[in-house]
């Protein structure tokens, strides 16, 4: 098997090891290293005065990573400008605050040709190369500049977004055009991908798409997939089985006193739709006061890309909507909502889902969201918690008998809240049964082998996740998914 070099923007510890991780990307990729005994190269996230190009390289948990340091300037303009302040509202529908500064898109290009130009030596004639997300599309054509021939695959953990929002981008061809550069370009869902291949047609008229999901585009083919990243299932169902997580799940449910707890965990961020929930926890409050008391809303959420004025803003939007909440119903002896912002490890987190009765999982626009699968591979199959679930969330695709809300009402999430804090045992099982399933069977380890499949270039015929699963495969094909190498288009 080829050796596999993983580029993407931050380089964190392998999970794992204590250390509490708070990104979908950091958790699925220490998985998949582990796996592979692959390098992994990026950003330490550590400044640096001036860029000299230096490697760090570290062995740690199996894995190699080579990491180097940037410079303010870059940091600045690559990761708080371009990526943060430009592609991640973009591609999350939020053009309303998206900012197109010429130079934001300058610190973009050089630093992803310093990556290039850095990782050069690291590469031998028969690795795969797999880059990953928002942060470095134009690697791929920045190492073809480089007369790097190695098959090098993109895979994007955002939504991509529909192509009149992407029109909106100065300069959005150039971008696309560097994704041609690439032999595989991977997304979360199928509508990401439709999203991208609109773009395409809109944009690329003389792009030839097979029902493969072949594009041969300016004398390039590139293939393109359809590939749900999953959470490592194993490994979280024994960690939310552990006594540790009895621990915290039991501390938990002292502190509740008898109350049925609702659970959120997410990154503080604009896209996770947190102040709309909020407003969904009011109106249940309201609308039926037999809740008052009864129900205690919980949401961690670890802040995030602090640099950002716009993180900076929902941060202050929400200690002002929380403290309202809170203001207009706690009594004496309860608190409605229970708003905490610093991380936890993850297997204190599987305990206190395990223990929640609904997992509150409502992003207004999200990639795929790995919470939503946490949170059902750590429930009690006896005793079953309910997931509620963003339509506008990737893991929606793969998810369908959680309850599906619109993040974007008060009164859905309301109705949602009081359907699934009343809902039968018998119901939550056959609910939670298919979504426990697919999480198990469509894990990381899948997700992985079904990328990494694809650009390896084996085999011929293509199959998704997702056709199998419909097509009612039979199971041994779908726990050994090495013949699923990527999406079918016809
Ligand atoms: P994103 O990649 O946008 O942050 P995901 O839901 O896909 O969103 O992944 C988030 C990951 O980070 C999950 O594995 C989740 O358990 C973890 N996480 C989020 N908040 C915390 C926290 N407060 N403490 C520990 N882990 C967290
Ligand atoms: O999942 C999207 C993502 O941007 C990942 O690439 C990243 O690991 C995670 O969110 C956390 O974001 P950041 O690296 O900006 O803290």
């Amino acid at each position: 098997m080829s050796r596999l070099i993983i580029v993407s923007n931050r380089v964190s510890p392998p999970v794992g090891e204590g250390q509490a991780n708070q990104g979908g990307l950091a958790v699925a990729l220490s998985s998949a290293l582990r796996e592979t005994n692959g390098i992994w190269f990026g950003w330490s996230g550590n400044e640096i005065e001036q860029f000299t190009g230096q490697i760090n390289m570290a062995r740690a948990g199996g894995v190699t990573s080579a990491t180097i340091d940037l410079e303010p300037q870059d940091i600045d303009e690559y990761y708080n400008g371009f990526a943060n302040r430009t592609l991640w509202p973009l591609f999350h529908d939020r053009t309303d605050l998206a900012e197109f500064e010429r130079t934001f898109a300058g610190g973009y290009e050089r630093v992803n040709a310093r990556f290039a130009e850095t990782m050069l030596p690291l590469i031998t004639p028969d690795d795969l190369v797999w880059v990953h997300d928002y942060h470095l599309i134009p690697l791929g054509s920045e190492l073809r500049q480089r007369d790097v021939k190695n098959r090098i695959g993109f895979f994007l953990h955002t939504p991509w977004p529909v192509a009149r929002l992407l029109l909106s981008l100065p300069h959005h061809r150039q971008l696309v055009e560097a994704l041609f550069d690439y032999d595989l370009l991977g997304f979360q869902c199928q509508a990401w991908l439709d999203s991208f291949l609109e773009y395409v047609r809109d944009q690329f008229p003389e792009a030839q798409i097979d029902a493969k999901g072949n594009i041969r585009v300016g004398g390039r083919d590139v293939r393109v997939v359809s590939c749900p990243i999953g959470i490592d299932a194993k490994e979280f169902i024994a960690g939310a089985n552990s006594a540790e997580a009895a621990k915290a799940g039991q501390a938990m449910l002292k502190s509740l006193d008898g109350r049925s707890l609702i659970i959120g965990v997410d990154r503080l961020d604009y896209s996770k739709g947190l102040e709309q929930r909020f407003h969904g926890y009011e109106r249940l409050l309201l609308d039926h006061p037999d809740y008052q008391e009864t129900v205690s809303l919980l949401q961690i959420a670890p802040p995030s890309r602090a640099d950002v004025v716009s993180y900076q803003d929902i941060r202050k939007q929400l200690d002002a909507l929380s403290g309202h909440i809170n203001g207009e119903f706690a009594t004496v002896h309860w608190v409605p909502l229970r708003y905490v912002n610093r991380g936890y490890d993850r297997t204190s987190l599987a305990g206190m889902f395990r223990i929640a009765r609904v997992g509150l999982v409502t992003p207004l626009r999200d990639g795929m969201n790995l919470v939503a699968k946490e949170y059902v591979a750590a429930q009690d199959p006896e005793d079953p918690g309910v997931l509620i679930l963003s339509k506008f969330a990737g893991a929606a695709e793969q998810m369908q008998s959680a309850l599906l809300v619109n993040p974007f009402s008060p009164e859905e999430l309301s109705d949602a809240l009081a359907q699934a804090l009343s809902m039968p045992l018998e119901e939550r099982k056959a609910r939670w049964q298919p979504l426990r399933e697919s999480v198990e069977r469509e894990d990381v380890h899948c997700w992985l082998r079904c990328f990494l499949k694809a650009l390896s270039g084996k085999g011929a015929d293509v199959i998704s996740f997702d056709e199998a699963r419909h097509q009612g495969k039979n199971k041994q094909d779908a726990e050994h998914p090495e013949g699923i190498e990527a999406r079918s288009f016809a």
